[in-house]
């Protein structure tokens, strides 16, 4: 079965033109998008399921990982499926957990065009709180890609910002506990390289949909110095012109973020740390990390 995820649409010239234009100012490197609005969209439009909202939401989502690859915006982030969204009705869960499954299952089975593209795909969140298949499924595809580096999509599952801190603390609270590392090697930048993000550069933009101006627990420790662009536009009939306006926007602030990260840059954080034991630590947090996900990765999936 071939893949979903990449469209390969032969772009119309005034698309190209359109290209042309917003990558001659500064595009940004990382986009992180809230989808929101597809159950608003199956309503708006007499659907007759939500989750036939969430199945378009998921097709725009491959229209607008084509339009980034586009622009020449190389990694992307997205919301898909909140800890907060559990609370759902149990048939809106499962349909949603159906939905990921065969989207990731047909990535997998078209291993071909996912090298093609080179896209490195990451799954931030606790992935132990999915359906044992699913994370079998992402686990593998974690590793198929982990060599890729063309572009990168990171899709946020079982996330909340504040629980991806928690885990982090954690993991530094049990180097304190090993003993690898002491209290004082505690540092922000410890902590940022405990995060689910911990390979990615902060997003640049953070775009959400449906007209809903708030974080609502998404990369809250990410994005403090990142652009904002909240459009009214559902998910589902998010476009092109969208995707365009928020770039823009990006363009018009463009010069004040970055004169803000040039002065948090030179405001470097006084360390602390001993950096060998440091080192050592997230030796050990990274192999472990591994080792589940080499373990998820190698057994059959059991619910
Ligand atoms: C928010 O709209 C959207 C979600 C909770 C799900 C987003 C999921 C997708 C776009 C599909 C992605 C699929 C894969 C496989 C990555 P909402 O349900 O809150 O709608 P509302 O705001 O109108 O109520
Ligand atoms: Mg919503």
């Amino acid at each position: 079965m071939s893949s979903s995820w990449f469209q390969d649409t032969e772009p119309s010239w005034w698309h190209r033109w359109a290209c042309r234009v917003l990558k001659a100012g500064p595009v940004p490197r990382h986009v992180a998008f809230i989808m929101d609005g597809n159950r608003r969209y199956a309503r708006k439009n007499g659907l007759p399921s939500v989750l036939d909202g969430h199945s378009k939401g998921f097709d725009r989502l491959a229209k607008t990982l084509e339009w980034c690859r586009d622009l020449g915006v190389n990694e992307v982030t997205v919301y898909a499926f909140s800890i907060e969204n559990f609370k759902r009705k149990e048939e809106e869960v499962d349909g949603l957990m159906d939905l990921a499954k065969r989207k990731f299952q047909e990535l997998l089975d078209d291993k071909e065009t996912v090298a093609k593209h080179g896209v490195r795909f990451r799954f931030l969140g606790d992935i132990s709180r999915l359906p044992a298949d699913l994370q079998h499924l992402l686990a593998q595809i974690t590793l198929f890609t982990r060599d890729f580096d063309r572009a990168f999509i990171n899709v946020c599952l079982a996330y909340t910002a504040q629980d991806e801190m928690t885990r982090a603390v954690k993991a530094v609270t049990m180097g304190v506990e090993k003993g690898l590392i002491d209290a004082e090697d505690i540092s922000e930048s410890l902590i940022s390289k405990c995060l689910d993000t911990r390979y990615s550069p902060d997003p640049d933009l953070l775009v959400r949909t449906s007209g809903e101006a708030r974080m609502s627990d998404f990369m809250l420790w990410q994005s403090s110095n990142c652009c904002l662009h909240f459009d009214n536009v559902l998910w589902p009939d998010y476009s092109f012109y969208n995707l365009s306006l928020a770039v823009l926007h990006y363009q018009r602030h463009f010069a004040a973020i970055q004169d803000l990260r040039n002065q948090l840059r030179q405001a470097t954080e006084v360390d602390n740390c001993d950096q060998t034991r440091v080192a050592k630590f997230l030796e050990w947090f990274e192999q472990s990390k591994r080792a589940e996900l080499e373990r998820l990765a190698a057994s059959p999936a059991v619910n």
